[in-house]
Protein backbone atom coordinates (compact mmCIF):
# COMPACT_ATOMS: atom_id res chain seq x y z
CA UNK A 1 0.00 0.00 0.00
CA UNK A 2 1.29 3.27 -0.99
CA UNK A 3 2.38 5.64 1.96
CA UNK A 4 -0.28 7.65 3.41
CA UNK A 5 -0.34 11.27 3.52
CA UNK A 6 -1.85 12.56 7.06
CA UNK A 7 -2.16 15.75 7.90
CA UNK A 8 -1.65 16.53 11.68
CA UNK A 9 -3.71 19.00 13.16
CA UNK A 10 -3.60 18.94 17.07
CA UNK A 11 -5.33 22.50 17.32
CA UNK A 12 -4.62 24.04 21.04
CA UNK A 13 -5.72 23.31 24.43
CA UNK A 14 -5.80 19.19 25.12
CA UNK A 15 -6.26 18.89 21.40
CA UNK A 16 -2.41 18.62 21.22
CA UNK A 17 -1.82 16.31 24.30
CA UNK A 18 -4.26 13.59 23.03
CA UNK A 19 -2.74 14.09 19.43
CA UNK A 20 0.45 13.61 21.18
CA UNK A 21 -1.13 10.46 22.60
CA UNK A 22 -2.60 8.93 19.57
CA UNK A 23 0.84 9.57 17.62
CA UNK A 24 2.35 7.10 20.09
CA UNK A 25 0.07 4.26 19.20
CA UNK A 26 0.10 5.10 15.43
CA UNK A 27 4.20 4.48 15.70
CA UNK A 28 3.98 1.11 17.52
CA UNK A 29 1.03 -0.27 14.94
CA UNK A 30 3.96 0.82 12.45
CA UNK A 31 1.46 2.83 10.07
CA UNK A 32 3.46 3.85 6.62
CA UNK A 33 2.40 7.65 6.64
CA UNK A 34 3.87 10.95 5.89
CA UNK A 35 2.93 13.47 9.06
CA UNK A 36 2.34 17.04 7.88
CA UNK A 37 1.62 19.49 10.91
CA UNK A 38 -1.10 22.35 10.09
CA UNK A 39 -2.11 25.43 11.82
CA UNK A 40 -5.37 25.45 13.80
CA UNK A 41 -7.27 27.07 16.25
CA UNK A 42 -7.24 30.22 18.48
CA UNK A 43 -3.86 30.96 18.02
CA UNK A 44 -4.53 31.87 14.24
CA UNK A 45 -7.68 33.24 14.96
CA UNK A 46 -6.01 35.94 17.54
CA UNK A 47 -2.77 36.60 15.51
CA UNK A 48 -4.37 36.44 11.70
CA UNK A 49 -7.96 36.43 11.96
CA UNK A 50 -8.61 32.81 10.95
CA UNK A 51 -8.02 29.62 12.88
CA UNK A 52 -8.12 27.71 9.40
CA UNK A 53 -5.85 29.61 7.51
CA UNK A 54 -5.38 28.94 3.88
CA UNK A 55 -2.44 26.93 3.79
CA UNK A 56 -4.02 24.53 6.01
CA UNK A 57 -6.61 24.47 3.23
CA UNK A 58 -3.94 23.43 0.83
CA UNK A 59 -2.38 21.01 3.36
CA UNK A 60 -5.63 19.36 3.20
CA UNK A 61 -6.02 19.20 -0.39
CA UNK A 62 -3.13 17.30 -0.43
CA UNK A 63 -4.16 14.80 2.32
CA UNK A 64 -5.40 11.64 2.08
CA UNK A 65 -6.75 12.28 5.43
CA UNK A 66 -6.49 14.19 8.85
CA UNK A 67 -5.95 14.02 12.73
CA UNK A 68 -7.77 17.04 14.35
CA UNK A 69 -7.36 17.66 18.26
CA UNK A 70 -9.52 20.41 19.50
CA UNK A 71 -9.69 24.18 19.54
CA UNK A 72 -11.14 26.30 21.81
CA UNK A 73 -14.04 29.02 20.56
CA UNK A 74 -15.75 31.35 21.89
CA UNK A 75 -18.79 33.43 21.71
CA UNK A 76 -18.98 36.03 19.10
CA UNK A 77 -17.76 39.37 21.66
CA UNK A 78 -15.17 37.57 23.37
CA UNK A 79 -13.61 36.15 19.51
CA UNK A 80 -13.46 39.71 18.78
CA UNK A 81 -12.54 41.27 21.61
CA UNK A 82 -9.10 39.07 21.78
CA UNK A 83 -8.06 39.57 18.06
CA UNK A 84 -4.60 41.43 17.46
CA UNK A 85 -5.08 44.99 17.74
CA UNK A 86 -4.40 46.03 14.27
CA UNK A 87 -7.25 43.01 12.84
CA UNK A 88 -9.73 44.67 15.67
CA UNK A 89 -13.20 46.14 13.54
CA UNK A 90 -12.01 44.82 10.20
CA UNK A 91 -14.73 42.97 9.30
CA UNK A 92 -13.29 39.26 10.78
CA UNK A 93 -15.83 37.18 12.53
CA UNK A 94 -15.10 33.70 13.32
CA UNK A 95 -16.32 30.53 12.29
CA UNK A 96 -15.82 27.13 13.77
CA UNK A 97 -12.57 25.75 11.68
CA UNK A 98 -14.40 21.96 12.12
CA UNK A 99 -17.01 22.85 10.83
CA UNK A 100 -15.81 25.12 7.94
CA UNK A 101 -13.74 21.64 6.98
CA UNK A 102 -16.74 19.59 6.81
CA UNK A 103 -18.15 21.75 4.31
CA UNK A 104 -15.59 22.94 2.43
CA UNK A 105 -14.47 19.95 1.78
CA UNK A 106 -18.24 18.04 1.56
CA UNK A 107 -17.10 16.19 4.38
CA UNK A 108 -21.01 14.89 4.77
CA UNK A 109 -20.91 12.01 6.59
CA UNK A 110 -20.72 11.91 10.84
CA UNK A 111 -19.61 8.50 11.13
CA UNK A 112 -19.85 8.19 15.20
CA UNK A 113 -19.56 4.78 17.15
CA UNK A 114 -20.84 3.91 20.61
CA UNK A 115 -19.62 0.74 21.92
CA UNK A 116 -19.45 0.11 25.53
CA UNK A 117 -16.24 -2.37 26.29
CA UNK A 118 -16.34 -4.53 28.80
CA UNK A 119 -14.49 -3.32 31.50
CA UNK A 120 -14.83 0.46 31.09
CA UNK A 121 -15.61 1.33 34.74
CA UNK A 122 -17.78 4.59 33.76
CA UNK A 123 -20.09 2.92 31.08
CA UNK A 124 -23.90 3.74 32.26
CA UNK A 125 -24.96 0.72 30.12
CA UNK A 126 -23.01 -2.17 29.27
CA UNK A 127 -24.97 -3.21 26.33
CA UNK A 128 -24.70 -0.53 24.33
CA UNK A 129 -23.06 -1.01 20.68
CA UNK A 130 -24.60 1.87 18.44
CA UNK A 131 -23.75 3.39 15.21
CA UNK A 132 -24.54 7.18 14.61
CA UNK A 133 -24.98 8.70 11.08
CA UNK A 134 -25.16 12.25 11.52
CA UNK A 135 -25.63 14.35 8.15
CA UNK A 136 -22.42 17.31 8.45
CA UNK A 137 -23.29 19.49 6.28
CA UNK A 138 -26.73 21.46 6.30
CA UNK A 139 -29.57 21.05 8.07
CA UNK A 140 -29.53 24.36 10.96
CA UNK A 141 -25.44 24.16 10.46
CA UNK A 142 -25.89 25.92 6.57
CA UNK A 143 -24.63 28.61 8.25
CA UNK A 144 -27.28 31.30 6.68
CA UNK A 145 -28.23 33.21 9.67
CA UNK A 146 -29.67 36.44 10.64
CA UNK A 147 -29.38 38.52 13.74
CA UNK A 148 -30.67 42.10 12.53
CA UNK A 149 -32.84 40.85 9.82
CA UNK A 150 -33.13 42.49 6.50
CA UNK A 151 -36.10 44.30 6.00
CA UNK A 152 -36.03 43.23 2.06
CA UNK A 153 -36.26 39.33 3.83
CA UNK A 154 -38.53 39.65 6.09
CA UNK A 155 -41.12 41.57 3.92
CA UNK A 156 -40.88 38.91 1.44
CA UNK A 157 -41.29 36.21 4.51
CA UNK A 158 -44.33 38.47 5.04
CA UNK A 159 -45.55 38.24 1.82
CA UNK A 160 -45.38 34.08 1.81
CA UNK A 161 -45.60 33.05 5.36
CA UNK A 162 -48.67 33.05 7.02
CA UNK A 163 -47.02 32.00 10.51
CA UNK A 164 -44.92 34.89 9.90
CA UNK A 165 -47.78 37.81 10.33
CA UNK A 166 -46.72 37.38 14.36
CA UNK A 167 -43.21 38.42 14.26
CA UNK A 168 -43.87 40.63 11.24
CA UNK A 169 -43.68 43.70 12.83
CA UNK A 170 -40.64 43.45 14.93
CA UNK A 171 -37.63 45.61 13.95
CA UNK A 172 -34.49 43.79 12.43
CA UNK A 173 -32.56 43.50 15.44
CA UNK A 174 -35.42 42.61 17.75
CA UNK A 175 -35.21 39.08 16.47
CA UNK A 176 -33.02 36.55 14.69
CA UNK A 177 -33.34 34.01 12.06
CA UNK A 178 -31.23 30.86 11.44
CA UNK A 179 -32.12 28.84 8.20
CA UNK A 180 -32.59 25.20 8.24
CA UNK A 181 -31.77 23.79 4.61
CA UNK A 182 -32.22 20.66 3.95
CA UNK A 183 -31.49 19.40 0.86
CA UNK A 184 -32.63 16.04 -1.45
CA UNK A 185 -29.17 15.01 -1.99
CA UNK A 186 -27.92 15.81 1.18
CA UNK A 187 -30.53 13.66 3.17
CA UNK A 188 -30.21 10.71 0.37
CA UNK A 189 -26.78 10.62 0.37
CA UNK A 190 -25.97 10.36 4.48
CA UNK A 191 -29.26 7.64 4.74
CA UNK A 192 -27.49 5.44 1.74
CA UNK A 193 -24.13 6.01 4.05
CA UNK A 194 -26.11 4.55 6.98
CA UNK A 195 -27.80 1.28 4.98
CA UNK A 196 -24.69 0.96 2.85
CA UNK A 197 -22.94 0.49 6.48
CA UNK A 198 -25.65 -1.46 8.13
CA UNK A 199 -25.28 -4.12 4.89
CA UNK A 200 -21.70 -4.34 4.93
CA UNK A 201 -21.43 -4.89 8.73
CA UNK A 202 -24.29 -7.05 9.24
CA UNK A 203 -26.46 -4.75 11.26
CA UNK A 204 -29.82 -5.14 11.52
CA UNK A 205 -31.56 -1.93 11.80
CA UNK A 206 -31.16 1.62 10.91
CA UNK A 207 -33.54 4.00 12.60
CA UNK A 208 -34.21 7.49 11.06
CA UNK A 209 -34.03 10.43 13.44
CA UNK A 210 -36.20 13.67 13.25
CA UNK A 211 -38.99 15.72 14.31
CA UNK A 212 -41.25 15.79 11.21
CA UNK A 213 -44.22 15.98 12.85
CA UNK A 214 -43.61 19.31 14.36
CA UNK A 215 -40.84 20.68 11.29
CA UNK A 216 -42.69 19.21 8.76
CA UNK A 217 -40.57 20.70 5.48
CA UNK A 218 -36.91 19.79 6.03
CA UNK A 219 -37.54 16.99 8.95
CA UNK A 220 -40.23 15.63 6.41
CA UNK A 221 -37.76 15.23 3.48
CA UNK A 222 -35.61 14.14 5.62
CA UNK A 223 -37.88 10.85 7.35
CA UNK A 224 -39.61 10.83 3.38
CA UNK A 225 -36.12 10.20 1.80
CA UNK A 226 -34.97 7.69 4.93
CA UNK A 227 -38.21 5.69 4.06
CA UNK A 228 -37.78 5.80 0.22
CA UNK A 229 -34.18 4.80 0.26
CA UNK A 230 -34.78 1.77 2.82
CA UNK A 231 -36.71 0.05 0.02
CA UNK A 232 -33.36 -0.40 -1.70
CA UNK A 233 -32.29 -2.55 1.20
CA UNK A 234 -34.53 -5.23 2.15
CA UNK A 235 -32.48 -7.30 4.13
CA UNK A 236 -32.36 -4.29 6.76
CA UNK A 237 -35.19 -3.34 9.47
CA UNK A 238 -35.78 0.43 8.97
CA UNK A 239 -37.49 2.11 11.46
CA UNK A 240 -38.04 5.99 12.53
CA UNK A 241 -38.61 8.33 16.17
CA UNK A 242 -39.14 11.59 16.97
CA UNK A 243 -35.65 12.95 18.15
CA UNK A 244 -37.22 13.81 22.02
CA UNK A 245 -38.88 10.50 21.94
CA UNK A 246 -35.51 8.84 20.72
CA UNK A 247 -33.51 10.27 23.50
CA UNK A 248 -35.75 9.13 26.01
CA UNK A 249 -35.83 5.21 24.34
CA UNK A 250 -32.13 5.52 23.96
CA UNK A 251 -31.38 6.00 27.65
CA UNK A 252 -34.28 2.84 28.42
CA UNK A 253 -33.44 0.06 25.58
CA UNK A 254 -30.09 1.18 24.19
CA UNK A 255 -29.57 -2.50 23.25
CA UNK A 256 -32.62 -1.78 20.47
CA UNK A 257 -30.60 0.53 18.55
CA UNK A 258 -28.04 -0.97 15.86
CA UNK A 259 -27.57 2.14 13.53
CA UNK A 260 -28.91 5.80 14.21
CA UNK A 261 -29.14 8.48 10.99
CA UNK A 262 -29.95 12.05 11.46
CA UNK A 263 -29.52 15.41 10.14
CA UNK A 264 -27.09 18.10 11.39
CA UNK A 265 -28.15 19.42 14.57
CA UNK A 266 -29.98 16.16 15.97
CA UNK A 267 -27.29 13.79 15.15
CA UNK A 268 -25.04 16.49 17.22
CA UNK A 269 -27.37 15.87 20.27
CA UNK A 270 -27.60 12.37 20.19
CA UNK A 271 -24.37 11.36 19.69
CA UNK A 272 -23.32 12.94 22.99
CA UNK A 273 -26.25 10.54 23.94
CA UNK A 274 -24.66 8.00 22.91
CA UNK A 275 -21.20 8.69 23.89
CA UNK A 276 -22.30 9.26 27.63
CA UNK A 277 -23.89 6.19 27.68
CA UNK A 278 -20.20 4.26 26.77
CA UNK A 279 -18.26 6.64 29.24
CA UNK A 280 -18.29 10.10 28.15
CA UNK A 281 -16.16 12.35 26.35
CA UNK A 282 -12.95 10.21 26.53
CA UNK A 283 -14.75 7.49 24.27
CA UNK A 284 -16.20 10.16 21.76
CA UNK A 285 -14.75 9.35 18.91
CA UNK A 286 -15.82 10.82 15.13
CA UNK A 287 -14.99 10.63 11.32
CA UNK A 288 -15.91 13.43 9.01
CA UNK A 289 -15.90 11.73 5.82
CA UNK A 290 -16.20 12.72 2.25
CA UNK A 291 -15.24 11.29 -0.99
CA UNK A 292 -11.85 11.93 -1.50
CA UNK A 293 -10.82 13.70 2.49
CA UNK A 294 -11.74 12.30 5.67
CA UNK A 295 -10.90 14.03 8.99
CA UNK A 296 -11.20 12.17 12.35
CA UNK A 297 -11.10 13.71 15.82
CA UNK A 298 -12.22 13.26 19.51
CA UNK A 299 -15.99 14.93 20.18
CA UNK A 300 -14.92 16.73 23.21
CA UNK A 301 -13.41 20.10 23.14
CA UNK A 302 -10.16 21.65 24.11
CA UNK A 303 -10.56 21.60 27.59
CA UNK A 304 -9.01 24.83 28.60
CA UNK A 305 -8.93 23.79 32.32
CA UNK A 306 -6.97 20.06 32.22
CA UNK A 307 -4.64 22.00 29.46
CA UNK A 308 -1.34 21.36 30.28
CA UNK A 309 -1.84 18.77 32.48
CA UNK A 310 -1.88 15.85 30.40
CA UNK A 311 -4.74 14.52 32.26
CA UNK A 312 -7.77 13.86 30.15
CA UNK A 313 -8.30 10.24 28.18
CA UNK A 314 -6.52 10.07 25.06
CA UNK A 315 -8.70 6.64 24.38
CA UNK A 316 -11.47 8.84 22.08
CA UNK A 317 -8.72 10.14 19.59
CA UNK A 318 -6.80 6.59 19.85
CA UNK A 319 -10.06 5.25 18.89
CA UNK A 320 -10.46 7.73 15.81
CA UNK A 321 -6.91 6.96 14.90
CA UNK A 322 -8.39 3.51 14.48
CA UNK A 323 -11.22 4.84 12.30
CA UNK A 324 -9.22 6.47 10.70
CA UNK A 325 -7.06 2.94 9.71
CA UNK A 326 -10.84 2.00 8.78
CA UNK A 327 -10.94 4.25 6.30
CA UNK A 328 -7.70 4.17 4.74
CA UNK A 329 -8.06 0.48 3.97
CA UNK A 330 -5.67 -0.88 6.95
CA UNK A 331 -8.31 -3.05 8.66
CA UNK A 332 -5.41 -5.02 9.84
CA UNK A 333 -3.92 -2.49 11.97
CA UNK A 334 -7.11 -0.73 12.72
CA UNK A 335 -8.16 -3.93 14.68
CA UNK A 336 -4.50 -4.29 16.24
CA UNK A 337 -5.44 -1.03 18.08
CA UNK A 338 -9.14 -1.69 18.66
CA UNK A 339 -7.76 -5.03 20.27
CA UNK A 340 -5.20 -3.19 22.38
CA UNK A 341 -7.61 -0.67 23.81
CA UNK A 342 -9.96 -3.65 24.76
CA UNK A 343 -7.35 -5.47 26.35
CA UNK A 344 -6.47 -2.12 28.45
CA UNK A 345 -9.45 -2.00 29.35
CA UNK A 346 -10.13 -5.34 30.77
CA UNK A 347 -7.43 -5.40 32.71
CA UNK A 348 -8.50 -1.83 34.54
CA UNK A 349 -4.81 -1.24 35.37
CA UNK A 350 -4.28 1.98 33.56
CA UNK A 351 -7.07 4.24 33.96
CA UNK A 352 -7.45 8.02 33.65
CA UNK A 353 -8.94 10.45 35.87
CA UNK A 354 -12.04 10.35 34.36
CA UNK A 355 -12.45 6.83 35.09
CA UNK A 356 -11.31 7.03 38.86
CA UNK A 357 -7.51 6.37 37.84
CA UNK A 358 -4.74 8.77 37.94
CA UNK A 359 -3.37 7.64 34.87
CA UNK A 360 -1.82 10.58 32.54
CA UNK A 361 -2.91 10.26 28.98
CA UNK A 362 0.51 9.36 27.56
CA UNK A 363 0.42 6.81 30.06
CA UNK A 364 -2.64 5.47 28.79
CA UNK A 365 -1.08 5.20 25.11
CA UNK A 366 1.34 3.85 26.22
CA UNK A 367 -0.39 1.03 27.70
CA UNK A 368 -2.41 0.25 25.05
CA UNK A 369 1.09 0.38 22.73
CA UNK A 370 2.51 -2.17 24.92
CA UNK A 371 -1.14 -4.60 23.94
CA UNK A 372 0.32 -4.69 20.37
C1 LIG B 1 -19.22 18.16 17.49
C2 LIG B 1 -19.09 19.51 18.15
C3 LIG B 1 -19.09 20.60 17.07
C4 LIG B 1 -20.43 20.56 16.39
C5 LIG B 1 -18.73 22.01 17.56
C6 LIG B 1 -17.39 22.03 18.24
C7 LIG B 1 -18.79 23.03 16.47
O1 LIG B 1 -20.10 19.69 19.08
O2 LIG B 1 -18.36 17.82 16.65
O3 LIG B 1 -20.15 17.43 17.81
O4 LIG B 1 -21.38 21.23 16.83
O5 LIG B 1 -20.56 19.86 15.40
MG1 LIG C 1 -21.26 17.94 19.40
Amino acid sequence: MAKHKIAWLPGDGVGVEVLEAAKIVLDKVGLDADYEHGDIGWEFWMKEGDPLPERTVELLKRSDAAMFGAITSKPKKEAEAELAPELSEKGFSYRSPIVRMRQEFDLYTCLRPTKAYPGNPINLRDDVDIVVFRENTEDLYSGVEFHNVPEQLSSLLKSISKPFAKFANLKGEEYALSVKINTKKGCERIIRAAFDYAKEHGRKKVTIVHKANVVRATDGLFLETGLEVAKDYPGIEVDDANIDAMTMWLLKNPDRYDVLVAPNLYGDIVSDLCAQMVGGLGFGCSGNIGENLAVFEPTHGSAPKYSGQYKVNPLATILAAKMMLDWLGEDEKASKIEEAVKRVLVEGKTRTYDMGGSATTLDMANAVAEKM
